[in-house]
């Protein structure tokens, strides 16, 4: 359609009819065989007649569903305005890749834009229009339960990169075309920032914290042309996110240009009202389309309330027509006025989803996620000849995909185990669960909270000591011990905070029998958040940190335990050493005190220290990697004249295998107008090293890197000195200085 039709379209609409354009509802409205009164309709308090008005849908895939209510709808609309399917596609959709906190560690673009290609291709055909993703939110603290959804994690720049990369990988050039469709960049702003890790509360920073490290993030999706983003369910600055004009009409719309759909996250507007700022449903609504939301997720709030407040000349028609307007100039950038099933086709869903090529990837791309942490006396690669006991609750288990893979199918899973026997044959696998889980305590934890029918409290120890015999028979047998151990799936995800993010209590007890036959212990961990490892790690050989891998992630375990690659990820947010730690992060200040020698008078712990015990940017690999030769070429750089310094180092491989190695470029601001952080990262390459060679590496270091919010809230550069660093993780590097005047 051409401009001017789909201004004639709107001119042609009645009020409900706009109305209904900014309500979404869910697909069981026309799926459902049950009454639909008293079902849905019910549920969610919106009257029948708005239902054939509603413009969008949440979360019905399948190209046989999306058609079924794409004709439903249609058949029955006066204006045959087209739904458009909006869903979250976070790790895949039948092809499962890791989690995106995992994707993240890979420091590698291409790995995360392969991951959300694929998921793309395979969403697309399944009638996916838009897909809730990417989360760009930065996250510092590993308490909350939605770190597991972070790319860039703890870091703002590491962010901006993935937000960018991942906005483009969803968007493609042209969202109508098959293999794309629209990125909604989540979560606005600074839900990151949740105080004390608790889901849906409190955020509250100075504006140029807000500016400085969790803006920019979104920003840079902006940039690449998002066209959606959803608000967040925190406030910003006392007022909730979803109501918050300052945000939406002037940071996003008016300093960012952005001109595209704001959706509220899930049911937010009414949320507003349990905030204790909008008075009520009608007053949550005026507010929401005032500040500039387009779209109401999922509650009556715009469907039973809009158009009483503009009868009664409180709001202003325009509003709600400028958010019709950018819906109908969406559905027609997605072509669906010409094919309303957009690129749903049960055809070729069944020659795209979970086909060959897309599993062979995924293997491929998965490798490249895993952290190893530890690796004491170069225990693995695992050598050929060496008796594995394969031992833990994850060891032959399918819940390996994460708490966001809700279109995955458990068949389609592959396990350690069955990853293993594929390898070296069924006879010679040697194999116990070794434990449950989790206790039917902390697993009554979950079940309540879903509403689900609980456990017998004490269950687990009917089969407790089974197991624990189980797996000594096994690991007796056994060269080496090989454990997949870590958090249930659904201890991480949205809603599912912990105060405790250490491997559950079974486990532990696991570790501790298992160590006493003094057999090397490889630790396969699954994670949707870094843990606390205190009580295990020092019984530990060797850590894998594969978090929560998916559909193909057993096989890419056994190809890096057995040495057909080297581990080549790092972390993206650091492992604290204990809780109380937290927030921690890389980019600290260094306050008035800073910790040198830990006395007492210095900004420190009494019974721990104020590091991580993994910091971020850090990963190990079967290779040595050596560090020299730090050069700047020169030690000045020129303010406003577009002066740049070339910063080259060279990296060593010193081991015996081909490996890739994360080479990280830090840079420090010595003084500031404002307090500035110990480092920053600046830029990182990612370089595939033959053993025994070395690579000079480069990094252009310009002015426009070392700009930062001022206190009079400036985006600007100051003169003066600079640290350069340069090294494998955040804390261990070479490091030089330049001046900029
Ligand atoms: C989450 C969003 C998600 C939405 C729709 C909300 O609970 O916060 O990230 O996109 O649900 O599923
Ligand atoms: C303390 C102050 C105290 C001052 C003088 C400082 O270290 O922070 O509270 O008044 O010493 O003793």
């Amino acid at each position: 359609m051409t401009k001017s039709q789909l201004i004639s379209l709107l001119n042609d609409m009645t009020l409900d009819e706009k109305i209904g354009q900014l309500v979404q509802v869910n697909g069981n409205f026309f799926l459902e065989e049950e009454n639909v009164q008293t079902g849905p309709i019910s549920r969610l308090g919106i009257n029948e007649d708005m239902i054939y008005k509603v413009g969008s849908i949440i979360n019905t895939v399948g190209a046989k569903n999306v058609i079924t209510v794409q004709d439903k709808y249609l058949e029955k609309s006066r204006l045959k305005i087209p739904l458009m399917f909006m869903a979250d596609i976070i790790n895949g959709y039948k092809t499962v890749f890791p989690i995106p906190l995992a994707q993240g560690c890979s420091w590698n673009t291409e790995v995360v834009k392969r991951c959300a290609q694929i998921a793309m291709k395979e969403a697309s055909v399944a009638g996916v229009n838009v897909n809730f993703y990417p989360m760009v939110d930065v996250v510092r603290d590993a308490r909350w339960g939605r770190v597991m959804e972070s790319t860039g994690g703890e870091d703002t720049y590491l962010n901006e990169i993935y937000s960018k990369v991942l906005v483009n990988a969803i968007q493609g050039n042209d969202i109508s075309k098959e293999g794309n469709c629209v990125a909604c960049i989540k979560h606005f702003a600074a839900y990151g920032a949740v105080e004390s890790g608790r889901e849906y509360n409190k955020v509250d920073m100075s504006e140029r914290e807000l500016r400085q490290y969790y803006l920019s993030p979104y920003k840079s999706g902006i940039e690449e042309k998002a066209k959606m983003i959803m608000t967040s369910f925190n406030i910003v600055d006392g007022i909730p996110a979803t109501i918050n004009k300052w945000l939406l009409r002037e940071i996003l719309r008016g300093e960012y240009g952005f001109d595209g759909i704001v959706i509220s996250d899930y049911s937010a507007i009414q949320e507003t009202i349990s905030h204790g700022v909008s008075q009520d449903k009608k007053d949550a609504a005026l507010r929401a389309i005032n500040a500039g939301v387009d779209i109401d997720m999922l509650t009556n709030v715009y469907s039973n309330f809009l158009k009483e407040l503009v009868k009664e000349d409180v709001l202003t028609i325009s509003l709600i027509d400028e958010a019709v307007y950018r819906i109908l100039k969406l559905k027609n950038e997605l072509k669906l006025f010409e094919n309303p099933y957009g690129n749903a086709n049960a055809e070729k869903e069944k020659k795209i989803l979970l086909n060959k090529e897309n599993l062979e990837e995924a293997r491929k791309l998965t490798r490249e996620t895993f952290v190893l942490l530890k690796n004491e006396k170069n225990i693995l690669p695992i050598k050929e000849n060496q008796k594995i006991a394969l031992i833990g609750p994850y060891a032959d288990n399918f819940a390996i995909t994460g708490e966001w893979s809700m279109f995955s199918e458990r068949e389609n899973i592959v396990t350690i185990k069955q990853a293993l026997e594929e390898r070296i044959g069924k006879e010679k696998i040697l194999y116990a669960k070794g434990s449950n889980m989790l206790t039917t305590r902390e697993m009554n934890y979950i079940l309540k909270s879903e509403g689900k029918p609980l456990l017998k409290n004490g269950e687990e120890l009917k089969t407790k000591k089974k197991y624990l015999n189980e797996a000594m028979t096994v690991a007796k047998n056994a060269d080496i011990i090989v454990l997949a151990v870590g958090e249930h799936y659904k201890q991480s995800g949205e809603g599912n905070a912990r105060v405790s993010i250490r491997l559950p209590k079974l486990q532990i007890n696991l570790i501790n029998v298992l160590k006493t036959l003094n057999k090397p212990i490889i630790m396969i961990l699954f994670n949707g958040r870094p843990l606390v490892l205190e009580e295990v790690e020092n019984k530990i050989d060797a850590i894998l940190d594969v978090w929560f891998p998916g559909t193909e992630g057993a096989r890419a375990i056994w190809d890096i335990l057995f040495g057909n690659e080297s581990p080549s990820g790092k972390l993206n947010m650091c492992f604290p050493e204990h809780e109380g730690q937290i927030p921690i992060y890389y980019n600290q200040y260094n306050t008035g005190r800073p910790n040198i020698n830990n006395l007492r008078f210095e900004s420190r712990y009494q019974d721990a220290s104020i590091y991580p015990k993994y910091p971020f940017g850090f990963g190990l690999s079967y290779s040595k990697f050596e560090y020299k030769d730090l050069k700047l070429s020169s030690t000045i750089l020129h303010k406003g004249k577009y002066d740049k310094i070339t910063v080259s180092v060279t990296v060593k491989n010193c081991g015996k295998f081909d490996a890739k190695e994360i080479v990280q470029l830090y840079i420090q601001d010595l003084f500031g107008n404002v307090v500035r952080p110990i480092k920053e990262l600046k830029g990182f390459k990612k370089v595939l090293i033959k053993a025994n060679e070395k690579k000079k590496v480069e990094f252009e270091i310009t002015e426009e890197m070392l700009k930062f919010w001022n206190k009079d809230l400036e985006y600007v550069s100051e003169k003066g000195t600079f640290k350069v660093y340069v090294g494998c993780n955040s804390k261990e590097c070479l490091e030089d200085k330049f001046e900029l005047i």
